[in-house]
This record gives structure tokens, sequence and C-alpha cells, in this order.
């Protein structure tokens, strides 16, 4: 029986649900996997994600369809992307098939938390891997815990769809050539502070700049940038210095954009100076969906786009409409992109 909760007024918020599963990677092999119904992890004081942030993770959905399916969304890059930020971080990769055995035993055993179909909300899914294991001198853990939790969500952002306002950064997200284009823990270490200063000055967010050369466009805490141009083009990110996360909800856009849409789209470098020439500006990724952006403040200085601060800009709606259209079943969408969850 779905859970008694009043789906719409959920916001991006932990709450536990009846089940999460776990395993151990221990002597150069990972366990079976297990549901667990404890919520709690017991590790050591001197576990390697204590003392130097070993831990890596993931973020993706699982959407209710009109007809009581229970469906995710290109889970395969997940777990492709968690196999990469593993190997960065000197921690065992949890091969693409466990992942999937896992997100189908969770999802299964959680099955009364997936928010209705058009209530709003979504089971937000987190796979996580991090050394357990003790480890005093710099080096990676000897042993490691994947888990996979869930719990339903709403909007990311308190103004749900409608447009945010954003801060440029004076910090850096990510270093060039460092750990920007994998989902490691550390990353989001490294935008709290920033975060907690752009929320006490009233901005949803921060926009970070190359950390290079602070002269192109990167992304922001939690979602990657795209713009749209006044000629109708979807334009995104391309960092020079491999420190953008490759999501996968941009790249699923630029693929709608062009293919089913018929857009022009490019990958390209962006040059901050000239963000004022765009006509619409969204965050988009797993939480964030696509969250318009309606201001940008740089030092003082208003970037407004003419989208306005009322409602998405119209070529976002439409990217928005489809790509959520396909992700809650209501449009086909390229061949491979839906797993069903057997329930
Ligand atoms: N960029 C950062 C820093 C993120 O944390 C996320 C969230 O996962 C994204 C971008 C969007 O990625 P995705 O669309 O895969 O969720
Ligand atoms: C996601 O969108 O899945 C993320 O991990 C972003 C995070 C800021 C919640």
């Amino acid at each position: 029986m779905t859970k008694n909760i009043d789906w719409g007024s959920l916001s991006f918020k932990y709450q536990p649900t009846d089940y999460r599963v776990t395993a151990s990677y221990e002597d150069g092999k990972w366990s079976e996997l297990e549901l667990t119904t404890d919520p709690t992890v017991h590790i050591s004081e001197c576990a390697c994600v204590l003392q130097y942030a070993q831990t890596v993770f993931e973020g993706l959905k699982a959407y209710r369809t009109e007809d009581g399916k229970i469906v995710t969304f290109r889970p395969d890059l997940n777990a492709q992307r968690m196999i990469d930020s593993a190997v960065r971080l000197a921690m065992p990769p949890v091969p693409e098939d466990m992942f999937m055995k896992a997100l189908d035993m969770l999802v299964k055993a959680n099955a009364d938390w997936v928010p209705p179909y058009g209530s709003g909300a979504t089971l937000y899914i987190r796979p996580f891997i991090y050394g357990s294991g003790p480890m005093i001198g710099v080096a990676p853990a000897p042993s490691f815990e994947f888990r996979m939790m869930c719990m339903p969500v709403g909007p990311y952002f308190k103004e749900g769809i409608k447009p945010i306002v954003i801060k440029v950064s004076d910090f850096d997200r990510a270093a060039p050539h460092g750990t920007g284009n994998i989902k490691a823990g550390l990353n989001y270490a490294m935008s709290l502070y920033a975060g907690e200063l752009a929320h006490a000055e009233g901005f949803a967010e921060n926009m970070y700049l190359d950390a290079g050369t602070r002269t192109c466009v990167e992304e922001t805490g939690g979602a990657n940038f795209i713009f749209i141009t006044k000629d109708g083009k979807v334009v995104t990110p391309k960092s020079h210095s491999d420190s953008i996360l490759p999501s996968v909800t941009r790249r699923s856009l630029m693929v709608v954009a062009s293919d089913v849409l018929g857009m022009e789209t490019e990958t390209r470098e962006v040059k901050f100076e000239e963000v004022p020439e765009f006509a619409e500006c969204g965050l988009c990724g797993t939480a964030a969906v696509i969250s318009p952006v309606g201001k940008i403040n740089d030092h003082g200085r208003e970037i407004a786009f003419p989208s306005g601060m009322d409602e998405m800009g119209p070529t976002l709606k439409k990217l928005y409409d489809t790509l959520t259209g396909i992700q809650m079943g209501r449009i086909e969408g390229p061949e491979g992109w839906i797993h069903e969850i057997e329930l």
C-alpha cells in the first residue's frame, strides 16, 4: 500500500524509508547484496571516509507512470559514472550488473514509497561507496561499503519551477584536472561554505567559473548549466580543464533538443562575458530537473535574462516538458532510456 504522505508538500529532504541495500568489499571482492532495515552505519573511528573523505556517490530517480509502473531513467549512465568516480578515488568500482541488481532490489522493496503519478514528487535514489576500513597514513582504505538508499522528494529549490537568482562565487568548486568531473563527496564539501554564504545573501546557488582562469562558466554546486540563445540554440558549457560533472540530465537534454525537438545544439566553452547575450538560462540535474535562472548577480552587477522572474522561458519549458514526459512514460524516448522495475 502506498504510504500515506502529503506528496505535494515534500521538499528535497532526507527521510529514511523501510529498506536500503548494502554490500561490503573485503579481500578483493564484493559480498552479496543484502536488504537491511537499519538506517545507521557502524564504522571505525579511523575509517578512510572520516579521515580523508574517500567517498563517491550517485543520484537518480524512480518515477511512477500513469499506468502504475515504476521506472528509472538511464541508470546505466549512473552505474558507469560511479565506476569512473570510484576508479579516480582509488576505490573498488561496483560493476554495472551489481548496481542494476541493487537498484531493482531497493526500489522493489520500497515500492510503497514511490510517489503517485502526477503528485509532483519522485523517489530519489542515492547509491554510494565509502572507505570504511581504518587508515591513518594517506592511502586508500583496506575495506569498503556500498549502500543504496532512497527517499521520496519534492523540488530541490523551494522556488520549484519558478526562476531563481544565483551569484557568481569567489570560491572554486573544483581544481583544473582535479575531481570536478566525478561525483566525489569532497567536491560537495568544497562547496558548503560558499553555498552557505550565497544563501545568507539571499541567493539560491552559486555559479562557479573555471578555477584556472575565472573566465569561463562551469557549473553550480549541484547542477550543470544550459543556455538558450536569442535565435533558439541550446548551448551547454564544456570545460577546458575537465572539471564539470558529466550530468546525465544535461547529456539527455542535448539529445532531446537535437533528435526529438529538432533544435540546434552546441557543447562548447562559454565565456562568462557572453552570458548577458543569452535569452534563457537553466540549471539541470537529477535533483534540479530544469530549474530556470532569472538573474545572476556578479558582485553587485545584475544579469537579468529576458525570460524574466515569473516563469520558465518558453524554450526551457519545451525541453522540461519533453524530458519529464519521457521520464514519466508519457512520451516515448530514445531506445534504452527507460528501465522498468519488475514488481
Ligand atoms: N553537477 C553537479 C555538481 C551535480 O552534483 C549534479 C547532480 O548529480 C549534476 C551536475 C547533474 O548531474 P545529473 O544530471 O547526472 O544528476
Ligand atoms: C543530484 O542531482 O542527484 C545530485 O546529486 C545533486 C545534489 C546537489 C543533490
